[in-house]
């Protein structure tokens, strides 16, 4: 790696695994042997989530490519705290004040990818170790791909992962399926008769990713001002050579282009975040123009499917966008869970401390007007940890009256790539489940084994030979 440890950019990819490598050693995996780009890397990720672990890991001999590959870099709620200086609990509530605090960003004269530059016909994106991930993916696909453009309106721009399939040296196949900022910016330029400027920036800091998930934030404000509130400086960003965009200084490659108006080519299959094969795509067409690299560049991939690289960030992400909205107004919310199991998106599991019936319909209703992709919301009282399934499926079990707790909205917005979404509308049901108790009403009284009884327990069991 460049430079000399004490001045690797901290905002950049190799300042976070520098930070990772100095303080936590254990959660970094150097892996030397030699690996296919075709598959090894998805497999040896889930090999070790399924071993219970989740380091960043770097692919240093990668068959047939000089770029070594770093992936699983957002699969470690402790690492993501680190990134904002907060304990792994106070990850969602830090993220939700933080990304609040929009900073000007910095544009800066030196950028790091600019030490490579290939233009024409010289361009070749086959040469980029580009992992093919699951068998039914229909080619190898570039997964941490952040794309930047300008509003053709306001002239405000964004930044957000959109997969992008290898279809050829200069050409990507790209699916803008969460209908945000690129899918409607795409849709103004195509409305004029106009292909829309872009850039790919790969290789890019952990707090650049969950930056990049924030979807509720007034128009006007770059993404680019948020993450500088995550980093809690201004980013520094270097302007590019396409349409005046910027892009951060400290990336590892960056790709210039347009993504088409008017054409629409086959894209994917690709194995999403929801665990299944995605056929679903908006088809869209990016055509590169210009590579610039670091010198010895990093190569950034997202392990798909339903790997924690995929989905911790969305998780965590939701969590503080819900939790922003549900404090407005219901101050006694307590937490909000978006567990990984539900594929970071569709369930959202709500904790309160319920004052008066009706609580937790609002609370529903807030949370499916905040977030397309959540479809299932289930409160429950503030006795209740939301980040146990098994203490949410004994809340249900015991304090659900099916009849007037379950509600349904029917025909609503939800997400392309859910599978029950309808293929033509992706309109889906959505439902929320109120597992509280009845306000000011008896209840059931919930059976409990106070601490001091346990701290008791666990000491006789201790001396009687047990490990605990
Ligand atoms: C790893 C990863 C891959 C993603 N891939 C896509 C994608 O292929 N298409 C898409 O529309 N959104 C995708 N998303 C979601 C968008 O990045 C997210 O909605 C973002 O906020 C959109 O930014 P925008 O407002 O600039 O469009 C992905 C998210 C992650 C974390």
């Amino acid at each position: 790696m460049r430079g000399a440890a004490d001045n690797v950019d901290k905002q950049s990819l190799r300042g976070f695994l520098h930070m990772v490598e100095t303080k936590y050693p254990d959660e970094l995996l150097r892996i030397k042997q030699p690996v296919d780009q075709r598959f090894d890397m998805t497999s040896i990720v889930f090999e070790l989530e399924r071993a219970g672990r989740n380091p960043v890991v770097v692919l240093e001999n990668v068959d047939g490519f000089k770029i070594p590959i770093v992936t699983n870099v957002a699969a470690n709620r402790k690492l993501l705290a680190t990134c904002l200086g907060v304990a792994p609990h106070d990850l969602p509530t830090a993220f939700r004040e933080r990304c609040q605090k929009y900073i000007p960003c910095e544009t800066v004269a030196q950028a790091a990818w600019n030490d490579v530059v290939i233009e024409g016909d010289e361009v070749d994106l086959t040469k980029l170790p580009i992992p093919l991930q699951f068998s039914v993916d229909g080619a190898p696909y570039i997964t941490a791909g952040q794309i930047s453009a300008r509003d053709p309106v306001t002239g405000v721009d964004t930044t957000g992962f959109h997969r992008l399939m290898l279809k050829g040296k200069d050409r990507l196949g790209v699916s803008l399926h969460s209908r945000r900022r690129m899918y409607e910016f795409h849709r103004r330029a195509e409305e004029r008769g106009e292909s829309l400027p872009a850039v790919i920036t790969i290789g890019t800091h952990p707090l650049h990713y969950m930056g990049s998930m924030v979807y509720a934030y007034p128009p006007n404000v770059r993404k680019f001002e948020i993450i500088g509130g995550l980093f809690g400086e201004p980013y520094r960003l270097a302007k590019t050579g396409i349409a005046d965009l910027e892009v951060p200084a400290g990336a590892e490659i960056i790709i210039e282009g347009e993504i088409l108006a008017g054409v629409h080519e086959p894209e994917g299959p690709f194995g999403e975040f929801t665990g299944y094969a995605s056929y679903r795509s908006t088809q869209n067409v990016f055509v590169a123009k210009r590579i610039r690299m670091r010198g010895d560049a990093i190569y950034q991939a997202v392990t798909s499917g339903m790997s924690k690289d995929h989905i911790l960030v969305s998780c965590v992400t939701r969590e503080g966008e819900i939790l922003n909205t549900l404090r407005r107004n219901l101050p006694n919310v307590r937490a909000v869970h978006v567990p990984h199991t539900t594929c970071g998106a569709f369930m959202a599991f709500i904790s309160m401390k319920k004052t008066a019936d009706g609580e937790p319909q609002m609370a529903v209703m807030a949370t499916l007007g905040t977030e397309l992709y959540t479809k299932y919301v289930i409160v429950v009282d503030d006795d209740v940890d939301i980040f146990d399934m098994n203490d949410v499926m004994w809340a249900l079990a015991t304090r659900v009256r099916a009849e007037k707790d379950i509600f349904f909205i029917p025909g609503a917005k939800g997400a392309i790539l859910d599978p029950t979404s309808d293929p033509e509308t992706f309109t889906v049901t959505k439902m929320g489940i109120d597992a509280t108790r009845p306000a000011g009403r008896d209840f059931a009284e919930r059976l409990m084994i106070n601490e001091k009884q346990r701290d008791r327990a666990r000491d006789i069991l201790r001396s009687a030979g047990v490990s605990l």
